[in-house]
């Protein structure tokens, strides 16, 4: 059988037959068919946007893939600054570029003192760490004018350094400015997840357990890119309009703000919390299943019809982490809820298991962060997904700017009416 499909528009027994590579036959087939047709795929979930090296997702078998290697390898081997490499540049470091990449890093962990005392000054007593964050990225662009030259390599690379390395900075000081406590400087002597941890929670001395450490540096690692997802999709759209990547990458974040993307994190724990006790958890489900309560938030994804491999990692590292600081008292309710919905065909037949957001609140919970940082959290290494794509798009030579048509459905041509005769 050739691997080709065969369009004809019956209208006018006009056929177009195009291949099939990689299991993605081009648009233009249609085009070519008749140019005023256009197909019709609200949140695009039969479209292929874009050409990418990047991430290999396999929904069904439950595979993710950075730049071809495995998930689990890279969590169990590798660091977020190595993995961050591996995204950006195709290939893993060897020892030189690795350090070279990770000396650029920490020396451009710092912001320009006017964020530090005069931008963040400027938000609300309790503004959402989120809501602040996605300012911040936007307003750090405002710093580096060079930023908008988007088709000079050398300036493309040192912006996405400077963002890569100060979203863990902006990251705490929205935390620190949150509870009202002064800002701490980056230690640039500490591991990129260390000095995180440290500008978020030193005041006077602060020691870290390196299980925590590890922990925090393989989050980062599971959350650095998941391919085509609704923030990534938000930078290469406005990326695609060459705006500079700091905006891009604020309309990506504030695309993952919302709670059935890496807002649903923070919304697992209210949930968790809200159910409140194990025996409380058959109740809710029926509750979900009978379409009251909301969803299962942290389960069900647009791609996985199985296992999120990341929340299977995450799981595992939750019971590490709980060693060092105690279990989280939700981690029962979280493990029933997992338990009554795998067995239940509501969530069966709809091919419903835990996602990333499912465990990783737990852990962050446990950590000491508040429920409103969870997504901040998710931000940092996501940043790293959102400018591999962001540079990838730059490169693509088939990427114009992003301008979909419609389904129009509105009213047809009619006249103005006089307000004296509506
Ligand atoms: C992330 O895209 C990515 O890669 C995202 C991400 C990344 O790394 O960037 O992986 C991160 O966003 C993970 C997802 C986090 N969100 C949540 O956990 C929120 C809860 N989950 C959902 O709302 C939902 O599952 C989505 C948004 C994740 C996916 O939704 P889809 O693919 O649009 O599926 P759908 O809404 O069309 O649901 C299909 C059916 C519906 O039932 P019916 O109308 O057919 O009867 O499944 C039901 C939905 O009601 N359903 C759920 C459910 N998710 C879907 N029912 C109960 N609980 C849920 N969580």
């Amino acid at each position: 059988m050739p691997d080709t499909i065969t369009i004809t528009d019956d209208r006018t027994g006009k056929t177009v037959t195009v291949p099939i590579t990689d299991g993605v036959f081009p648009a233009s087939a249609v085009r070519e068919l008749d140019p005023s047709l256009y197909i019709y795929d609200p949140a695009y979930m039969q479209t292929a946007a874009c050409k990418s090296a990047i991430t290999f997702l396999d929904g069904d078998a439950g595979i993710l893939r950075y730049r071809g290697y495995p998930i689990e390898q890279l969590a169990e081997h590798s660091t977020y600054l190595e993995v961050a490499y591996l995204l950006l540049n195709g290939e893993l470091p060897d020892a030189q570029q690795l350090e070279t990449w990770t000396d650029d890093v920490v020396h451009h962990t710092f912001i320009h003192e006017n964020m530090r005392k005069r931008f963040v000054d400027g938000f609300h007593y309790d503004a959402h760490p989120m809501g602040m964050l996605v300012s911040s990225m936007a307003a750090l662009g405002t710093f580096y004018n060079d930023a908008k030259d988007i088709h000079d390599k050398a300036t493309r690379d040192k912006q996405i350094l400077r963002l890569i390395a100060k979203m863990p900075t902006l990251a705490a000081m929205c935390y620190r400015f949150s509870v009202g406590l002064p800002f701490v400087y980056p230690n640039n002597d500490l591991s990129f997840p260390a000095n995180f941890l440290n500008m978020m929670w030193k005041i006077g001395d602060y020691d870290l357990d390196p299980r925590l450490e590890r922990a925090m540096d393989v989050l980062f690692i599971l959350h650095a890119d998941h391919e085509q997802n609704c923030g990534t999709t938000a930078m290469r759209v406005v990326g695609s309009s060459h705006a500079d990547p700091y905006s891009s990458a604020a309309a990506a974040a504030a695309a993952l703000y919302g709670p059935l993307h890496g807002g649903a994190n923070e919304a697992v724990v209210r949930m968790l919390s809200d159910i409140g006790h194990i025996d409380n958890v058959p109740a809710f489900i029926e509750e979900v299943k009978g379409g009251k309560g909301g969803r299962l938030m942290g389960f069900g994804h647009r791609v996985y019809k199985n296992y999120d491999p990341r929340a299977t990692i995450i799981k595992q590292t939750a019971y590490e982490v709980f060693e060092v600081t105690g279990k989280n008292p939700l981690l029962d309710i979280a493990l029933k809820l997992e338990e009554v919905a795998l067995s239940d065909p509501y969530f069966a037949d709809r091919k419903l298991y835990p996602n990333v957001d499912f465990y990783s609140g737990l852990i962050y919970q446990a950590l000491g962060f508040p429920v409103a940082m969870f997504t901040v959290l998710f931000a940092i290494p996501r940043s790293v997904g959102w400018l591999a794509h962001w540079q990838e798009l730059i490169g693509d030579k088939e990427q114009k700017i992003s301008r979909p048509r419609q389904w129009y459905s509105g009213s047809e041509a009619r006249d103005y009416v006089p307000l004296s005769s509506r």
